[in-house]
């Protein structure tokens, strides 16, 4: 590969003077040479146009109400169910690391899921205790909190079904304000609405700024996707198992990028303050069209199977881990996101602290 490089090079020389076959156009080559920048590391740095920091990256944590510290998740190497013990020493890790803020999900036990997810609602639940404990131990790090129904459910969908399978709308919302004022209660700094129910972020408003939490952020998953990319995570939290169909008919199909644009523009109407976009790396498209177009602190999620893909190529030496791990985290920043939610945050913190 080297040498081919070296001949094209090689070949693109000016020949001597009053020979050169390349006319010497102004602004271009052989007077302009893009390579010039590129010389040195030094120089590479000064004209770098996007910078990944710590500041950049949200963490997402899975947890478990269990005696056991941790366990493995499959199908994510390095990513285990934590319990609230270790979700604590989880977040003092990622504080010291200087990450902003880490995103917890439950694994809910199979007993505690109904058709209605009921569960999601209880004010003591292992999300709302975990909240509290993580807030307790580390009160300077954010934590932002999913508000959908799959874990809660026994079909796995995030929202209520009518007998004939569909998912309702309007009675799946007000679960979801009842669920994010609990999840308020117990002292959450910021709730993510992932169900892609419609109307849920006005709704969600309304209620915490009626009981009083009017601090409390909304990160909307926005634009958010039917995608095969959630697969790990879907067994992380143990919702393969309880799926029933798929999601398509709330998350948004994948051929489409102009209805993200009218699902963010409803969201920052009805009070988001930050929005989201996912599946990460296939949809860097729809993150460069929401930050161009609405200017608001705009997030993607690189999600757990493209933390998958990355790890296990690594894993078999197939690519430097390290290196593409950066350089999609990198990739986000050029889109325009302004942070990432990413389970590599604590390996790229370490990259990034030099350590
Ligand atoms: C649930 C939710 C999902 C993810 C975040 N919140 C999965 C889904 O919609 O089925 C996916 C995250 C990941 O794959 O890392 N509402």
């Amino acid at each position: 590969m080297k040498p081919l490089k070296l001949e094209r090079a090689e070949s693109q020389r000016p020949a001597a003077a009053g020979t050169s076959a390349v006319p010497a156009m102004p602004g271009a080559y052989p007077a302009v040479r893009m390579r010039r920048n590129r010389k040195s590391h030094w120089s590479r740095r000064l004209v770098a146009e996007n910078v990944l920091t710590t500041a950049d990256l949200i963490w997402p944590i899975f947890l478990m109400d269990s005696a056991e510290a941790r366990t493995p998740v499959a199908h994510m190497p390095g990513v285990d169910r934590l319990n609230i013990a270790e979700a604590q020493r989880a977040a003092e890790e990622a504080a010291k690391l200087g990450i902003p803020a880490v995103a917890p999900f439950p694994y809910v036990d199979r007993a505690l899921r109904d058709p209605r997810g009921s569960e999601a609602e209880r004010a003591n639940n292992l999300m709302c205790r975990a909240v509290r404990a993580i807030k307790e131990a580390v009160p300077e790090i954010g934590v932002i909190t999913d508000v959908a129904l799959d874990p809660y459910t026994s079909h796995g969908h995030d929202g209520v079904l009518d007998d004939r399978g569909v998912i309702l709308n309007d009675e799946t919302v007000g679960i979801l304000c009842r669920q994010a004022l609990a999840l308020a209660h117990a002292g959450v700094d910021c709730v993510a609405p992932s169900d892609m129910m419609d109307g849920r972020i006005g709704a969600i408003r309304t209620a915490l700024d009626a009981a009083g939490h009017d601090e409390v952020q909304i990160l909307s998953y926005a634009a958010k996707y039917a995608s095969g990319f959630y697969g790990p995570f879907r067994d992380a939290i143990g919702t393969n198992a309880t799926l029933i169909g798929d999601k398509r008919t709330y998350q948004m199909d994948p051929a489409n990028s102009d209805e993200a644009l009218r699902e963010v523009g409803l969201d920052i109407a009805e009070g988001a303050d930050m929005v989201m976009v996912k599946p990460g790396m296939p949809y860097l498209d729809i993150v460069r069209r929401v930050k161009d177009a609405f200017g608001v602190p705009t997030y993607a999620y690189q999600v757990s199977g493209e933390y998958a893909m990355l790890k296990a190529a690594a894993l078999n030496g197939w690519l430097d881990g390290d290196r593409v791990m950066m350089e999609a985290l990198l990739a986000f920043k050029r889109a325009g996101a302004d942070g990432i939610l990413t389970y590599f945050a604590p390996e790229a913190a370490r990259i990034l602290a030099g350590k």
